[in-house]
């Protein structure tokens, strides 16, 4: 055991045989019970001491089995909260393993065989991951099981950081028997909680309209939240988190699980027969089979798992915190990032040199940092039929090739920015005529075209390299400062022609594992690009991409109203520094609805800021108003994007939506606040404000009034009502 640090985390009671991590926020608990077997006995609110009250309750229930070779009728797995189940060991809820053997066989028990406690954080191999900038910052504790008959080994890992209420959870599973093994499910986490009416809150949505906040008690029986679409999904988030019936913004517990990934992802929550819960998070087991040779091993992506007392607010902090600080990387996890325009919704791909110029022009007299050049300018691209996999400028469009383009931006001192779609290829392409074989595609059948476009079978070495060294050489060839690196439909044809037939069940987990190498490459190479992810919007907006992206576009959605529910529920999990916000053009071209500029900025000043329009369309009056904007941004920006993020109303529950961003210090709070529809008449709401010091005063810059931080979190104002639908407010607080 190493002990360079001063206080330890993880303690062994060599005579209860019980783990307890711990620091000053948080405990975790669990045990060696008879058999070997490893039971879950707390996680929240840390305690000081545990002194055993918490063993399992034992009982003769009808229909439950025993250990094998035993008569103790009142022992089984059945109902032993379990800290990791597997299939066939006589737990009939869901199983955290499924194992299958040389002979058939499904069916393992692993028991305990050893631990070790280590300082730091080790790193997993080919997956993203939180990290530790030293190994005092946590430890972890590794926890060997082995199931007798196969010799296949677990190590269950849990790393606790000192200063954050997370654990960190993974499995690796290691063949130490003579024959290959297939893994059917490995959950990165299991949790089995006491009986207790729970809440889950999921993220589902669709393209266009992400991550909606969904609240749902737990019933008997399971619920399983997933995606089976190859990638984290529009559909269904990979964040779920566990609360009690009051919980709220503010109060009350809460437990969330991130799975730090960005495929096929499948979260289970089980009530079962006597009233527990049991929660299984990891790569979905449906359509993966991954086969594991004597003395191979097996590693899961990691669960991040986090409590708050403090509500949901204090659960989304924790996380904000976490993914900004150990899980994003590299130049730009903590720098301002550049305000931008991006062309997109402008021109679409009808654009060319001469076309765009104006808008950069225009960007420049504006104030913003950065222009984007988004789909078509490569390959012979002018519709979304073609030219996927062409990676070289479009002659039509830059006749003189991108560079002269991108110093004709930096002229303008813009950054400039590019968009790419790596993992796609197009039939009219020359990739395609060159290397037919190198889509997803089941030998003799004919692919499914979505948006016209098929797969690039990213987990082959050759293609992954092919697409590397265009990538490579454009950047080497061309001054950028920014990719967007999209990814525009979801995979299906799932069959990889480096596989044999038997490892066929292995194609969604390698095409993740191809494109975080592809990833790490380009980002290690191009350390001064800033990555920004993007799948059609925010269809995959996980924590694993962050490792390597710092950004995303957080949906093609970009009507104000329309996201300011997307982005209160992406804030639940994920940092405002990673949720990137466009003002667009009114109507908007998603919904048609009709919004004030005022309203579209305030949204989009909610997150990593930018334009998506065409500025040279806009009148001198709204030229004026976007200036300020412009600047409003400039000096908002450090607090906005590494500020404290709160959630003040939520949209989805009446017709106010608001959120606030406190500076870390305290000193600073902008406030933004939206009324949906008009009312005639409207009812005198206070809005109450959070994070404040309560012992300071603070002014309100734009009417020079002075409340004290108390009053303004505690008594509340009221709001001017304004006429009209969707109107916005702002509030700038300083502490005086
Ligand atoms: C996706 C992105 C958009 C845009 C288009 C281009 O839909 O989310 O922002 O880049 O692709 O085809």
């Amino acid at each position: 055991m190493n002990s360079t640090v001063t206080e330890q985390l993880i303690d062994f009671n060599e005579k209860q045989r019980v783990f307890h991590l711990h620091n000053n926020l948080i405990s975790y608990i669990f045990s060696i019970e008879k058999g070997g077997f490893l039971s879950h006995l707390y996680f929240g609110k840390r305690v000081r001491n545990y002194h055993g009250q918490l063993k399992n309750p034992q009982r003769d229930r009808g229909f439950s089995d025993n250990l094998p070779g035993t008569q103790d009728r009142t022992y089984s797995l059945d109902f032993l909260l379990q800290e990791y189940s597997s299939q066939g060991d006589g737990d009939f809820r869901k199983p955290a393993a499924v194992i299958r053997q040389a002979n058939g066989s499904q069916s393992t028990f692993f028991v305990y065989r050893a631990h070790t406690i280590s300082s730091g954080k080790p790193k997993l191999e080919g997956l993203p991951a939180a990290y530790v900038l030293d190994g005092s910052e946590a430890q972890t504790l590794t926890v060997t099981l082995e199931d007798e008959l196969s010799h296949v080994e677990l190590e269950l890992m849990y790393t606790i950081y000192r200063d954050r209420p997370v654990i960190a959870r993974s499995v690796k599973l290691t063949n130490k028997g003579t024959t290959t093994i297939n893994i059917e499910k490995l959950a990165s986490l299991q949790l089995d909680l006491p009986a207790d009416r729970k809440q889950v809150i999921s993220l589902p949505g669709a393209h266009m309209n992400e991550r909606h906040l969904e609240r749902e008690n737990v019933n008997f029986g399971v619920k399983s939240f997933s995606s089976r679409r190859g990638t984290t999904s529009h559909q269904m988030n990979n964040f779920i988190a566990l609360c009690d019936p009051n919980t709220d913004e503010f109060t009350g517990d809460v437990y969330g699980f991130s799975l730090v990934y960005s495929g096929n992802h499948k979260e289970e929550v089980e009530k079962d027969p006597y009233g527990a819960i049991r929660i299984l998070v990891g790569i979905n087991d449906e359509q993966f089979d991954w086969q594991v040779k004597s003395k191979q091993s097996f590693q899961t992506p990691e669960v991040l798992l986090t409590y708050s007392d403090n509500g949901f607010n204090g659960l989304s902090h924790t996380l904000h915190k976490l993914l900004r600080e150990r899980v994003a990387r590299g130049k730009f996890q903590y720098a301002l990032r550049p305000i931008l325009v991006n062309n997109w919704e402008a021109t679409f791909m009808d654009f060319n040199e001469d076309k765009l110029k104006p808008l950069v022009a225009e960007a420049k007299q504006l104030g913003l940092e950065m222009f984007v050049l988004d789909d078509g300018w490569f390959g012979h691209r002018d519709d979304d039929r073609s030219s996927l996999g062409d990676w070289q400028v479009f002659q039509k469009k830059f006749p003189a090739g991108l560079k002269r383009f991108a110093d004709y931006v930096h002229t303008n001192h813009l950054k400039f920015g590019l968009w790419f779609e790596p993992e796609m290829i197009s039939i009219d392409s020359e990739l395609y005529r060159q290397h037919p074989d190198y889509m997803l595609q089941v030998p003799g059948r004919q692919p499914s075209p979505s948006r016209d476009q098929y797969v690039l079978d990213i987990g082959r070495e050759a293609v992954r390299e092919n697409i590397h060294d265009q990538i490579s050489q454009l950047l080497d060839s061309c001054p950028i400062d920014y990719i967007k690196w999209d990814m525009n439909r979801h995979l299906t044809d799932i069959y990889s022609k480096a596989l044999p037939a038997e490892r066929q069940g292995e194609t969604f987990h390698r095409y993740v594992l191809g494109l975080y190498k592809l990833l790490e490459e380009l980002t290690t190479e191009y350390p001064n690009i800033l990555f920004e992810g993007c799948s059609g919007g925010g269809g995959r907006f996980d924590a694993g991409l962050l490792y390597y992206m710092p950004q995303s576009w957080t949906s093609d959605n970009t009507d104000a109203v329309a996201r300011m529910q997307i982005q209160y529920g992406t804030s639940l999990a994920y940092p405002v520094s990673s949720m990137a916000a466009h003002v667009s053009v009114s109507p908007n071209q998603q919904t048609g609805r009709t919004t004030s500029l005022q309203t579209r900025g305030a949204v989009a000043m909610s997150g990593v800021f930018g334009y998506e329009l065409d500025l040279t369309q806009l009148t001198v009056a709204e030229k004026t108003v976007v200036k300020k904007q412009v600047s409003l941004y400039k000096k908002i920006r450090p607090i906005i994007q590494y500020g404290t993020f709160i959630r003040l109303l939520d949209p989805s529950k009446g017709n106010h939506c608001a959120w606030m961003f406190v500076a870390t210090d305290k000193s600073v709070a902008v406030v933004f606040s939206f009324k949906l529809l008009a009312e005639a008449q409207p009812d005198f709401k206070r809005l109450k404000l959070a994070g404040l010091d309560p012992q300071k005063d603070y002014q309100n810059t734009t009417s020079g009034e002075i409340f004290g931080g108390d009053e303004l979190m505690n008594t509340g104002f009221y709001e001017s009502i304004q006429p009209g639908d969707f109107n916005s407010q702002m509030y700038y607080f300083k502490l005086v």
